[in-house]
């Protein structure tokens, strides 16, 4: 099949290299003409592990090209997906259509023969009835269905999400276009991946209420940490004990700094603000909110207690920017809000991240940046893990304690062991975990 990606980001670019790999013949478009540049070039926008072998690839054996103009890619495709941003709209946290509709409006002028159009960026219930009007009204005539098909990959581990998916959903009102959608994943259908197909709508919300539900379950075990602070016990064995329940499952029971990203946060304030709209207020994901909002900065005061309650003039170093492992984003990051309470305190900042600097720098002013996790912790009087990036769980301590001005680590990650770092001469701490003689044996 023929397939035009509208949009090549971190969505549109890993799902039209997966769907060449497929056999697909694939164009992956973008307005942004430095990125197709680079990618003309061999060169990937994004870190994502894979991803640039995948590219070469697929471009070597003439199934995956790139694009700046969508008419050429519109007019010979099947399908056409629609995988351009949809960020939180800049003062009431609604997500911002303009991108999707002003996607619709182009893909319109290029139709030529029957094509299935998908939204594959994450939109609130209902866009697709929108994306169909424009179409409808921009192109009279013009033979097309829209789909919702909503992604549910994850950075950092984009390509096998993809590849390997616990589910595809696949909301379509047209038995034709769910026909192209089947012939699309067909090599998924072979793998047996569950295929959810369902109304439009339907689809639409499952993307969000899943969303949603995941940072519920991150906020849940945030708070539950902060309880096991306050008396005493251990959240990572609780992670355990409740996870094993099948009614629960053992993902995301990870206590940390909060949820950041490109996705959780936009996207349950995008849902909070549709369902108040729709009189049915969703208070559950109102709540995780407003609690995740303020962890990060509280984070930024645990580093701060853990100096003896001050950090002006002191510097701290930062390991991990990135919301998490595997990936150079930095939307949303909590290492944001937890390095801004640190410099709002009087604290100097120097920071070390394998691949999130370069976007870190756009971001953050004032922080001096380290070429390795040794180097950021020279003389400094408390170091704080903020990502779990591999690099970070296997540090030559030894070194570090040497390098540190005092050995204070302050691990939002939990990847040492309390009485580890205790005996090794560190003061540590750590989420939600005791420290020193605490039952750490998980059988
Ligand atoms: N990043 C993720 O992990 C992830 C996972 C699942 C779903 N999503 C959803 O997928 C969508 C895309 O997210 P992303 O992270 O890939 O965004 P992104 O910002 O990385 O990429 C979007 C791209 O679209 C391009 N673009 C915008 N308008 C265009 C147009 N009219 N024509 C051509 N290109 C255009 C931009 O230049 C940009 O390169 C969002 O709705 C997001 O919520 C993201």
């Amino acid at each position: 099949m023929r397939v035009a990606m509208i949009g090549s980001g971190y969505v549109g670019l890993v799902s039209g290299a997966c769907f060449a790999d497929f056999g697909h013949v694939v164009t992956c478009v973008d307005k942004d003409p430095a990125k197709i540049d680079a990618l003309r070039r061999g060169e990937m926008p994004i870190y994502e592990p894979g991803l640039s072998d995948l590219v070469a690839t697929n471009v070597r054996q003439g199934r995956l090209a790139f694009a700046t103009d969508l008419t050429q890619a519109v007019r010979e495709a099947d399908a056409v997906f629609i995988s351009v941003g949809t960020p939180s709209r800049r003062g009431d946290g609604y997500a911002d259509l303009s991108y999707v509709y002003q996607a619709a409006r182009e893909i319109a002028g290029a139709l030529s023969g029957y094509t299935v159009v998908v939204t594959k960026s994450t939109v609130p219930v209902g866009t697709g009835d929108e994306v169909e009007r424009i179409i409808a009204e921009t192109r009279p005539g013009a033979d097309f269905a829209v789909v919702s098909n909503p992604e549910f990959l994850r950075e950092g581990a984009a390509i096998s999400d993809f590849k390997r998916p616990d589910r595809i959903v696949i909301g379509a009102d047209d038995a034709n276009a769910e026909a192209v959608m089947a012939e699309l994943y067909r090599p998924l259908y072979l793998n047996q991946a569950p295929i959810v197909v369902t109304s439009r709508r339907t689809a639409e919300l499952t993307k969000y209420a899943a969303n949603a539900f995941l940072a519920t379950k991150i906020t849940f075990i945030n708070e539950i940490a902060d309880l096991c602070e306050r008396v005493g016990a251990n959240v990572q064995e609780i992670a355990r004990g409740i996870g094993l329940d099948n009614r629960i499952g053992s993902k995301f029971l990870h206590a940390g700094p909060g949820y950041g990203g490109s996705c959780f946060p936009k996207d349950t304030v995008a849902l909070i603000k549709t369902a108040q709209d729709y009189q049915a207020p969703i208070r559950l994901v109102e709540a995780v909110v407003a609690v995740n909002d303020q962890r990060k900065r509280a984070m930024g005061r645990k580093v701060i207690a853990a100096c003896g309650g001050t950090v002006r003039g002191k510097r701290i170093a930062v390991l991990g920017l990135t919301f998490k492992p595997n990936t150079d984003d930095m939307r949303e990051a909590p290492s944001l809000a937890i390095i801004a309470a640190l410099q709002d305190a009087g604290a100097r900042v120097r920071a070390y991240d394998p691949e999130g600097m370069d976007q870190a720098r756009i971001l953050l002013d004032d922080v001096e940046y380290a070429q390795d996790p040794y180097a950021c912790a020279e003389g400094a009087d408390a170091l704080a893990i903020v990502t779990e990036w591999d690099a970070f769980r296997a540090l030559d301590l030894e070194r570090v304690r040497t390098v540190l001005k005092s050995p204070v680590i302050v691990d939002l990650r939990n990847i040492y062991r309390p009485d580890d770092m205790e005996r090794r001469g560190f003061t540590y701490v750590s989420v939600g975990r005791p420290n020193g003689a605490a039952h750490e044996t998980i059988f």
